[in-house]
């Protein structure tokens, strides 16, 4: 077998620390101890548990955790530095130690009078200035005067981008789409293959359609082809359309100028945003832009006030107390002690269904590492695996192995209170789903219970025994409700805040840098190289057996297509 090909001399020390040690003495202890229980014991484990934030109301009742377990773990959070880095977050400091950038997605949001330095300069004036950019474009499309080269309004706007320029304002537009104008239409292309690009633009119009290029490098491969396609497509469309027209049709976000320039973008319809601004961290910019057009730049603007009381309430609020901080250190407790691999998302609203795919690459591209801040090898579980759908959708699809599965898979249940659809009878029928769910999770069916509902319902004797073990589910699987009374701007400002800052507790804890992301450079460099071999129809480099068996059969299939 082969060896590792890891190797790091230097091992994080985080496992031998006072906190970590204390926290495992305890989770010997008790590990076994059923959620039932501990609801026996407290009749105010509900008021003790939860918390309420504004329009949100957290419950964290059904964790296997104790009064002494939350201690441990907001000492592990203080004996981590969590409150010193927090402030070193938000004054600009360059915590992304591997790019030697500030993380700065805080002062996108900042609606206080208090400046932000990066470098000795106060950045604020260049945020509020590229807000107002967004307002006045997103007025004009939105009332109708931006005015395409066929004398046309816009009415359709397809954002091309990919990762944080693509899932971010997308999540946003479908989780407001209550906001939305009625008379505009908003897309996202992201594939490279070709078919996202082709079915969409079978149905749109170049006259009336607005390109919005969204890259942070303005390098990505997937995007810019996108783009190139979608530029193609506008001059082949109509006949009329010529190299000057662009300007009318295409805009670009980004924080790269001459890239911009040399797509073809005129930079006057360039939306900047700074190296300060992590890719998956950036719906707060004018990555935003498809969705402030969409919903309005009033809406935006409330978006990024709900962050920013948000970033208030994880800056000022003492660690027992901080929403952000008791997620982050119950996801720990989990993950590090329970040896849990994964943790689902589940919206009780339809708007929030992108919220999974969302939350996906905020935390497992901010937290999936495993060497350490000083580059030492991490010996401990840090990201977990985030994946999640629809919670009622999952209920008759998934939600069985999360009863009866033999993981342990804690769970976010996200639910808002007030519907933005006009049926309350639906909204009764959705509410009491998300409730049961999370009591079955927690409390499960005994055998005596679960005997004697058999018999209740007139099973056989012989029948019910056999099928008895089946119908037992062990429960004391942990679940946080989160409830927030209406999906509004706001609300879904602090929600994601909410979960930005529970990751960022969590690389301080696993002392990682969450802001980098080497992990995806492999693949692309890669891929580079196999285009080559594809494009040139020659073995330029040298592959394993399967690689090369895989790449010949793609060149076989290619020709014929
Ligand atoms: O490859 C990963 C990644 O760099 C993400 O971090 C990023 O959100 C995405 O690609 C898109 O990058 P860009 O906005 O530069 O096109």
């Amino acid at each position: 077998m082969r060896p590792d090909r890891v190797i790091l001399n230097a091992k994080s020390p985080l496992i031998n620390t006072p906190a970590w040690m204390a926290l495992k003495t305890h989770f010997e202890r008790v590990k076994k101890v059923h959620m039932v229980e501990l609801f026996e014991q407290d009749p105010e484990r509900f008021s003790n548990y939860s918390l309420q934030f504004n329009d949100m109301l957290l419950d964290y009742s059904k964790n296997r955790v104790t009064d002494e377990t939350m201690q441990l773990l907001f000492d592990l959070a203080k004996q981590a530095g969590v409150e010193e880095w927090r402030d070193k977050m938000f004054v600009g400091d360059k915590i992304n130690n591997t790019e030697g950038r500030a993380v700065l997605h805080t002062a996108l949001r900042n609606r206080s009078e208090k400046p932000v330095f990066v470098d000795d300069e106060n950045v604020m004036p260049l945020v509020d200035a590229e807000l107002e950019k967004m307002k006045v474009f997103s007025d004009t499309v939105r009332n109708g005067d931006w005015i395409g080269y066929a004398g046309l309004p816009i009415t359709n706007i397809v954002n091309i981008g990919i990762g944080g320029s693509d899932l971010g304002p997308n999540m946003v537009c479908r989780a407001l789409e209550p906001y939305a104008h009625r008379s505009l239409r908003v897309h996202f292309v992201s594939n490279v293959d070709a078919s996202h690009i082709e079915q969409l633009l079978r149905r749109l119009r170049p006259e009336t359609t607005l390109f919005i290029v969204a890259s942070k490098t303005f390098t990505t491969q997937e995007t810019l082809t996108n783009a190139e396609t979608a530029k193609q497509w506008f001059l082949d469309g109509a006949g009329r359309a010529t190299e000057d027209d662009i300007s009318k049709h295409f805009v670009a976000v980004s924080t790269n100028e001459e890239k911009v320039k040399a797509f073809g973008i005129d930079t006057k319809n360039m939306f900047r945003f700074w190296d300060w601004v992590g890719g998956r961290y950036s719906l707060w910019s004018s990555v935003g832009l498809a969705s402030a057009i969409y919903v309005g730049m009033d809406n935006f603007i409330e978006l990024l006030e709900g962050a920013h009381e948000m970033d208030q309430h994880f800056q000022e609020t003492p660690l027992e107390e901080n929403i952000p901080v008791i997620l982050a250190m119950l996801g720990v407790w989990y993950g590090n002690f329970f040896d849990a691999e994964s943790s689902a998302v589940l919206p009780y609203d339809h708007n929030l269904r992108m919220l999974p795919a969302y939350l996906e690459q905020a935390d497992m591209e901010s937290n999936g590492k495993s060497v350490d801040r000083e580059g030492r090898q991490a010996t401990y579980s840090t990201g977990k695996i985030i994946w999640g759908a629809e919670g009622i959708n999952g209920q008759h699809a998934f939600y069985q192995l999360l009863h009866q599965g033999t993981r342990l898979i804690p769970t976010d249940f996200i639910a808002s209170v007030q519907s933005h659809g006009n049926h309350d009878n639906h909204s009764q029928i959705l509410a009491s789903n998300f409730l049961a769910q999370t009591e079955a999770l927690m409390k499960g069916r005994d055998i005596e219970e679960t005997r004697q509902q058999l018999a209740d319902a007139n099973i056989e004797l012989h029948k019910a025994e056999n099928r008895l073990p089946h119908m037992i589910f062990g429960g004391n699987q942990p679940s946080n409700s989160i409830v927030i009374k209406k999906l509004t701007p706001r609300a879904l400002g602090s929600l994601l805040a909410m979960y930005e800052h529970k990751i960022f507790v969590q690389g301080i804890v696993w002392n990682l840098n969450s802001y980098d992301q080497w992990g995806v450079e492999l693949g692309k460099k890669l891929a580079n190289d196999i285009l080559d071999e594809l494009e040139s129809d020659e073995d330029l480099f040298e592959h394993d057996s399967s690689t090369k068996g895989l790449l010949d059969w793609f060149r076989d299939n290619l020709k014929e297509s």
